[in-house]
């Protein structure tokens, strides 16, 4: 992976009639990266996917690729790939035929054609299901051959709008890890679009994390989970109790609320994990509204004067009926502090 920037996005704007789907989208990808887009649905992911495939139009802003403005490029002529979530494979074809079609389309023919056929269906590791039809493989095997046939026309981008969305879970993880060797053998620059907070923070060298057409903010798997900057991003990484700060207390239902212990100079909130709630003592009183069993632990919703809370224990402790009424406590040490509220 280079330093050097390889693909950027300035001031992306896309509209559709009076929605404005991406809004000012600023982003700077090195060549070799694996990036996630990640953000819920309706942030604008698909919709900079397909500007930079070529599919879409920008109503105003800038895409430079490899040192060229593709901006008015045609999809052609852009050498992007997009691979999304339905397989759009060739029903009548081959597994080779289809991995085949755009090299042909390029006039490949002969011996030249075969090696990059092979070639692909071996880095997706489907060589000895060359002959099959699509329909005679499962949906993980599907979404590899649109990845050979996408990776046989060495993009210098590979987009990946949602492709695992129509798998089952285990499938999922092992088509993930799949994806990752895949870009770390051939380096191919990829951004993998995915609503899956998971799925980004497993594979992303960074996470671009979108929020109403515009980046929220854009970090390391490390930065997101353990530094957000914002009450979105907060929650969006499992923070699930978040307060803003004012002077020196906690704004809640219930009015200001102190904190136990000393506020980060500049904080504008505070936020807690389920885990980073302290359970069993403290200042604050909740009544569990809701128990779920998690495995090794226990998520309890409380019902407080702060508005509702996430707590977790070890699910070994005996399990705390509903309407009971816990103590618990939010120290400042454990929160997060956030830049921004909003
Ligand atoms: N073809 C379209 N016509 C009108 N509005 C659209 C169209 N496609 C998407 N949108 C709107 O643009 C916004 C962004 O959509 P999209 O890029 O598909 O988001 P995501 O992929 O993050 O779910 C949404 O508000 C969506 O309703
Ligand atoms: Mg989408």
């Amino acid at each position: 992976m280079s330093d050097h920037v390889y693909l950027s996005l300035e001031a992306l704007t896309l509209a559709y009639g009076d929605t404005v789907a991406v809004d000012g989208l600023d982003l700077s990808i090195a060549e070799g990266e694996l990036i996630t887009l990640l953000g819920p649905s309706g942030c604008g992911k698909t919709t900079t996917m397909r500007a930079v495939a070529g599919l879409l139009k920008p109503s105003s802003g800038r895409i430079m690729l490899d040192g060229r403005d593709v901006t008015r490029l045609g999809a052609n002529k852009r050498q992007v790939g997009l691979v999304f979530q339905s397989y759009a494979l060739f029903p009548h074809l081959s597994v080779y035929e289809n991995v085949a079609f755009g090299l042909k389309l390029k006039g490949e023919r002969g011996r030249d054609l075969e090696g990059h056929v092979m070639e692909g269906l071996k880095t997706v590791g489907l060589t000895q299901f060359a002959s099959r039809k699509p329909a005679e493989l499962s949906g993980g095997q599907q979404q590899r051959v649109s990845l050979a046939r996408s990776m046989v026309m060495h993009p210098k981008v590979l987009l990946l709008d949602e492709p695992l969305s129509n798998l089952d879970a285990r499938l999922r993880l092992e088509m993930r890890t799949e994806l990752q060797r895949v870009q770390r053998e051939t380096g191919v620059t990829m951004i993998f679009v995915t609503h899956d907070q998971g799925e980004a923070l497993a594979l992303a060298d960074r996470i671009v994390l979108m929020k109403g057409g515009a980046v929220e903010q854009i970090g390391t798997p490390e930065d997101l989970y353990n530094r957000p900057k914002s009450a979105f991003v907060a929650d969006f990484v499992g923070f699930e109790n978040v307060f803003a700060v004012e002077d020196g207390k906690l704004r809640t239902a219930d009015g200001a609320v102190p904190v136990s212990g000393t506020v980060p100079a500049g904080a504008a909130a505070l936020a807690w994990r389920p885990a980073m709630v302290a359970l069993g003592s403290g200042p604050h009183h909740g009544s569990v509204r809701g128990v779920s069993f998690a495995g090794g632990t226990r998520e309890y919703l409380l019902d407080s004067s702060l508005g509702p809370i996430k707590a977790e224990a070890d699910a070994a402790l005996p399990v705390h009926d509903l309407g009971t009424t816990l103590a618990f406590d939010l120290p400042a040490e454990r929160a997060a502090p956030l830049q921004r509220y909003a």
